[in-house]
């Protein structure tokens, strides 16, 4: 046993610093993180959404979001929320718009947006396509009440 017992020890390391090591983090936003925007005006939001957009959306979306050959217009007299080639990508709501972003958006890389950069982007949206009135308050518990047109 004396022998073996370090081999043990080693072995119990390696294992549970490899189990450690391996524990997929999945992109859960800590307790706490997902209100912090809340209170913030939408035009607030949406300026450093704008950013976001400039960054991350634009060459697939367009500078006044009319859209491109590869990506659908976000905004305009034409555009209808969650309505994508005539099927429904969410529900018209802006909690559904939210999840989308996070979930899908930007198409090259679905997933990479941080929970603010997805508010923020959200926001600016929103004001862009005149669904919101801009210096009314954000409260994200509220999004899903949002209706969109
Ligand atoms: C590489 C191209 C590309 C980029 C970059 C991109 N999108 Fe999209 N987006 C698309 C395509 C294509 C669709 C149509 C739905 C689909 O294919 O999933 C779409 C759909 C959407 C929709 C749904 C439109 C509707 O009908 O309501 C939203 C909202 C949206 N994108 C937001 C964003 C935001 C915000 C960003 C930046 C963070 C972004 N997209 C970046 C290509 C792109």
């Amino acid at each position: 046993m004396k022998k073996i017992a370090p081999f043990f020890l080693v072995l119990a390391l390696v294992f549970f610093g490899f189990g450690c090591g391996s524990t997929p983090t999945t992109g859960s936003t800590p307790p706490g993180t997902t209100t912090t925007s809340s209170g913030n005006t939408y035009q607030a939001l949406a300026n450093q959404g704008q950013g976001v957009y400039a960054n991350k959306c634009v060459a697939c979306h367009g500078a006044n979001g009319q859209g491109t050959g590869v990506g659908p217009a976000l905004w305009g007299s034409s555009y209808q929320p969650g309505i994508y080639n005539g099927g429904t990508l969410f529900a018209p709501n802006g909690q559904a718009m939210l999840n989308f972003i996070s979930s899908s958006m930007p198409l090259n890389a679905p997933g990479s947006l941080s929970h603010s950069e997805a508010v923020n982007v959200l926001c600016y949206l929103l004001i862009q396509d005149n669904q919101i009135t801009p210096s009314s308050t954000f409260d994200e518990g509220q999004l899903s009440t949002l209706s969109l047109k």
